[in-house]
């Protein structure tokens, strides 16, 4: 397994890209499923999640290529079952189930598992499915969905932490082929499903209150082949924007949209940050003056779960005392006992972290726990005294596009150290 070995203590200077939104294109392959025609889809990561959901699709049937970050994909002939192993490995696969059950009328795709920072239930996704007519039987680790018509009704998807992503996700791409009015309430409002909205209706499904909690989907008989550009990753640029908040130095970061991030964004200038936008993006850069800020995680337009690790590596960083509240995941606190192993003064009380920053963190081998997890390590790393090895970065190449090179180009000392 790889891991990343940084010498801490260099600021970050220059100039990063973002790339296209992991969390945006994982159901944006998905909904290429509805139809038989050929999608094509740009600024696409080369994650290995992205390589993963490949395999997916080929394992219905479906010709994918992935060449220079433009994904075609011909799903023209497709089966409902697919891979136990394959989409038992990786949660967003759940995001098949609609799309397989408005084209075919049946699926069969394997529970995801929980996972690190939690249980991550499907109740919802299922209970949407249903409400939509579909017969829905958990059996032997797998989900067998039918339905001899699909129908439009009214879902509430509002869940104990909010509403739920995915689930949107799922439901909405099973009405675009149902009969009739589906009027989706307490929807997820995150960029990634307005995103994942465009690109159904750019297919021709009728889709209004993009954006919204009350999503509303008039059903059609088909939808056609399309094209579309991912929207950049609003969770990448928040990293790099902590990143930069924690090291010292300035990074101008290009192509992310700030509208799509504007809770952490807003917070980093309440803890001394300096933001401001220009022509080549948005530039970056911590004050002499950071102060300590309490942060708590909620669904859209709130601070975003997956920016609660890195925002915290920046407190450890920042004198005095933050208090850091998770409401999404019940368990997403695992990069705080690696932060105390690099001398992070972090203790737990319920679902908050008490993060008493300042002290000189110094460098530790580490071990990554989760994708955002590790990005935290790597953030608290580039500040340590001395080396920091984080290992188990298969976390990080899920999620983010060569991150080292990105990081070196800034300045940073960090190197992949292979197979150990
Ligand atoms: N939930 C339920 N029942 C459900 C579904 C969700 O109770 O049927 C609960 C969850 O347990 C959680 C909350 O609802 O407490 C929100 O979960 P959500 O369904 O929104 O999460 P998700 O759709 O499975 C996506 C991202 C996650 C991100 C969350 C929240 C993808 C592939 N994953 O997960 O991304 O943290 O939304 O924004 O889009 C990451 O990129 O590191 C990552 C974990």
């Amino acid at each position: 397994m790889d891991s990343f070995l940084i010498q801490g203590g260099t600021r970050l200077q220059g100039e990063v890209t973002i790339s296209g939104s992991k969390n945006a294109v994982l159901p944006i392959m998905a909904a290429t499923l509805l139809t038989a025609d050929t999608c094509v889809i740009r600024r696409v990561p080369d994650l290995s999640d992205v390589r993963f959901m490949c395999d997916i699709l080929k394992s219905l049937g479906a010709e994918v290529q992935f060449e220079d970050g433009t994904l075609t994909i011909r799903a023209a002939l497709i089966r409902g079952h697919g891979d136990y192993e394959l989409i038992r490995k990786m949660r967003g696969s759940i995001c098949i189930l609609g799309p397989l059950l408005a084209r075919l009328r049946k699926a069969h795709v394997s529970l995801p598992g929980g996972c690190v920072i939690g249980t991550r239930p499907i109740d919802l996704h299922l209970k949407g499915i249903r409400a939509l007519g579909a017969k829905l039987q958990i059996q032997n680790g797998y989900i067998r969905a039918t339905a001899r018509q699909l129908e439009g009704t009214m879902i509430f998807l509002g869940g104990r932490a909010g509403p739920t992503v995915l689930g949107t996700a799922n439901v909405m791409m099973a009405a675009t082929l149902a009969e009739g009015v589906t009027v989706i309430e307490s929807a997820a409002c995150e960029p990634e499903v307005t995103d994942l909205a465009h690109f159904l209706n750019s297919m021709g499904a009728r889709i209004t209150g993009i954006g919204s909690p009350t999503i509303t989907i008039t059903g059609v008989k088909e939808l056609h082949g399309t094209q579309h550009e991912v929207i950049p990753d609003r969770i990448e640029a928040a990293t790099f924007a902590c990143a930069v908040a924690a090291t010292g130095g300035e990074i101008t970061i290009r192509g992310a949209r700030p509208d799509h991030f504007h809770a952490v964004l807003d917070k980093l200038i309440e803890a001394g940050v300096k933001i401001d936008q220009r022509k080549s993006g948005m530039v970056v850069k911590p004050t002499s003056r950071l102060k300590a800020v309490d942060v708590t995680t909620l669904p859209y337009a709130g601070f975003p779960t997956d920016v609660q690790a890195q925002i915290m590596a920046f407190m450890c960083v920042v004198p005095g005392i933050s208090v850091i509240t998770e409401r999404i995941f019940e368990s997403r606190f695992m990069h705080v006992a690696e932060l105390a192993r690099l001398g992070a003064d972090i203790s737990i009380e319920g679902p908050s972290a008490i993060v008493k920053g300042g002290a000189p963190l110094s460098g530790a081998p580490v071990m990554a726990s989760d994708l955002r997890a590790s990005a935290a390590l790597v953030i608290a790393g580039m500040t340590a005294r001395g080396s920091t090895k984080v290992n188990r970065i298969y976390h990080l190449d899920r999620g983010y596009e060569r991150m080292e090179e990105k990081l070196r180009r800034l300045g940073a000392q960090i190197e992949r150290v292979e197979g150990e």
